[in-house]
């Protein structure tokens, strides 16, 4: 389906709360560690396991949240087929940051739906949580990542050279940020582009 008519029939995916029962799903979409960093960062440790799981469950329940944690589920039959977070929620400054997004099954990527879950999530950050500023972080080597942000909207910051270490490598990693007047010119045109561009 094209872009223009996802918008019309509505997302094809839809964020849920993410639960004890997404665990197993995460675990089976990570095969090998340098996945889990292109995905998740540095803070998960591979082989993932539950107990990092249900810790990072445990963050999403404090009062107030800082940090909201989904599953991305298909409306269609209900599955779970893929993971996003918004963390560093700072009320003071309006600002968030997109974390660990993942479309799990492999043969779901490079078809637009990963596109649908950051606009999901940028809808929840802008409209639910009233930000100004969203970010994230990517590696430069992560170049359908960067593409898919871009194509919703997020502009290349800059770049913090060989910022994380796997095995004997470094590996760059670019900042991206869609600010609210931004967003709400994409919003404003049918097919979610930026007009100004
Ligand atoms: C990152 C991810 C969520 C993106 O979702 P997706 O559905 O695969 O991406 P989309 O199809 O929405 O967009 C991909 C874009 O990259 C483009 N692309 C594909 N291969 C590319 C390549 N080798 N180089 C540059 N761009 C490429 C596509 O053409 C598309 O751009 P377009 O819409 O302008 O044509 C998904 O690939 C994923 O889960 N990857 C593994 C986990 C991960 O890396 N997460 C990111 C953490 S920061």
């Amino acid at each position: 389906m094209p872009p223009e008519d996802a918008g019309k029939r509505g997302p094809r995916l839809m964020l849920v709360p993410f639960s004890r029962q997404q665990f197993d799903l995460l675990i089976e979409w990570t095969p090998n560690a340098e996945f889990l960093l292109q995905w998740a960062g540095s803070q998960l440790e591979y082989p993932l396991t539950r107990a990092q799981l249900q810790l990072l469950l445990e963050t999403g329940a404090r009062k107030p949240p800082s940090c909201y944690l989904f599953g991305v589920c298909d409306p269609r039959d209900g599955s779970i087929v893929g993971h996003g977070e918004i963390g560093q929620v700072d009320r003071r400054n309006h600002s968030a940051h997109l974390m660990r997004i993942l479309l799990g099954p492999p043969q779901l990527r490079g078809r637009g739906l990963g596109g649908e879950i950051v606009r999901e999530l940028a809808r929840f950050a802008f409209e639910r949580l009233a930000v100004h500023r969203l970010s994230l972080a990517v590696f430069e080597r992560n170049a359908v990542a960067i593409r898919c942000y871009e194509r919703v909207g997020f502009r290349l910051e800059g770049t913090l050279r060989d910022a994380r270490c796997h095995g004997s490598e470094y590996w760059n990693l670019c900042l991206m940020a869609m600010l609210r007047p931004e967003w709400e010119r994409r919003e404003a045109t049918p097919t979610g582009s930026d007009p100004e561009r």
